[in-house]
């Protein structure tokens, strides 16, 4: 029998109606479109308003848009895989009531969170699943309501951050499709420039943490950057070496969608002309755990059975990384 590879066999995405533009950004902080698209490439992004709705709806969205794509009977998913930096509360698991809304009652599921890597570490986690045989239908999702954990009064943030989610379904494949390669790191010396100082077991919520506001997003912009251009194309180098592939043998690049100048540093520096790089920041801004999932959902009817694909991310933590991955049919 052939070797085992996990594909990628269907895929749902969604976001919120309610759109935030740069142009109502310039009313509530100080700064103006052409300073966030020419420095982000970001025109707007969406924004959950629903009041006690969490990241579980947008997932529940994503999962249930792909089970009615797929057709397929909830029930006989086997594991859920919520990637997400904004779980609905601590200590409960999202997926476990993401899964269990969705009808996947036969299913266990768990939270992964890696800031903006989440969902390609996830990829890679599922993956082992199967390719060792131990499952056959996992559902992976990236959710991310950005906009419970922004100040919006600090320009320097929430002029970047959106809300989303995407869902992907792997199932085993023979045909050598799916996931062939990756290369994932992580390194702890990025802690200090992208977190949010309370809320955890080291700084718990007291008045003191909420008059200072610390449970928002606080990011070093300039050295994230520096970091994201330099690990994110040496992920892809490394990846392209490892599989003796160039460029021209890549289809399309899935990037994390951060900053469209990172976007433009990987890519250039993979010799990648500008029709292979999916891209959607313009529209969603950077919704963590949710970009490249959405890219999937959006360039879905693109992508050909047999592609390359190459993902790539960089985020909090520090964590980052790529993945190759052979798009396993085309849609109609
Ligand atoms: O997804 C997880 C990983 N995160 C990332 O990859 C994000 C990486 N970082 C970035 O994308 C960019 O650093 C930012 C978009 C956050 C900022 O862009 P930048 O080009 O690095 O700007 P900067 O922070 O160096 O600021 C340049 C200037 C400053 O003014 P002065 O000191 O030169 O007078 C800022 O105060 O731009 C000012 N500035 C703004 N001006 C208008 C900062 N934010 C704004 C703003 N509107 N929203």
């Amino acid at each position: 029998m052939s070797k085992i590879s996990a594909a990628i066999t269907a895929v749902g995405g969604y976001v919120p109606d309610f759109i935030l533009s740069n142009k109502v950004l310039e009313g509530m902080v100080d700064t103006n479109d052409e300073w966030i698209t020419s420095r982000t490439g970001i025109k707007e992004r969406r924004i959950l308003k629903n009041e006690n709705e969490g990241t579980s709806y947008m997932a529940i969205k994503a999962a249930e848009d792909l089970i009615a794509k797929k057709n397929i009977n909830p029930k006989e998913i086997e594991l859920v895989i919520v990637a997400t930096t904004t779980p609905d509360i601590p200590v409960a698991s999202t997926a476990a009531y993401t899964a269990t809304k969705i009808g996947a009652v036969n299913a266990f599921s768990y939270d992964l969170q890696a800031a903006c890597s989440s969902f390609l570490y996830a990829l890679s986690t599922a993956a082992s699943f199967i390719e060792s045989k131990r499952y056959k239908k996992i559902l992976v999702i990236g959710a991310d309501k950005m906009s419970s954990i922004i100040d919006y009064t600090d320009r320097a943030t929430c002029i970047i951050f959106g809300d989303g989610a995407g869902a992907v379904l792997l199932e085993p494949n023979q045909e050598g499709l799916g996931l062939q390669d990756e290369y994932l790191r992580s390194d702890g010396v990025g802690r200090e420039f992208l977190k949010i100082d309370a809320g955890g077991s080291i700084l718990p919520a007291s008045h003191k943490t909420i008059d200072e506001g610390k449970h928002f997003v606080h990011q070093e912009g300039k050295t994230v950057f520096k970091y994201a251009v330099s690990k994110m194309s040496d992920a892809c180098s490394k990846i392209l070496e490892r599989n003796n592939l160039t460029g021209e043998d890549v289809d399309w690049l899935v990037p994390h969608q951060a900053n469209l100048r990172i976007i433009d540093a990987a890519s250039n520096r993979m010799k990648l002309p500008e029709e292979k790089v999916l891209k959607n920041i313009h529209r969603y801004g950077n919704t963590t755990s949710a970009t490249l999932p959405l890219l999937l959902f959006d360039f879905e009817k693109n992508l050909k059975k047999g592609d390359n694909l190459i993902f790539a991310a960089f985020g909090g933590g520090f964590t980052w990384g790529s993945i190759y991955l052979k798009w396993a049919y085309n849609s109609n």
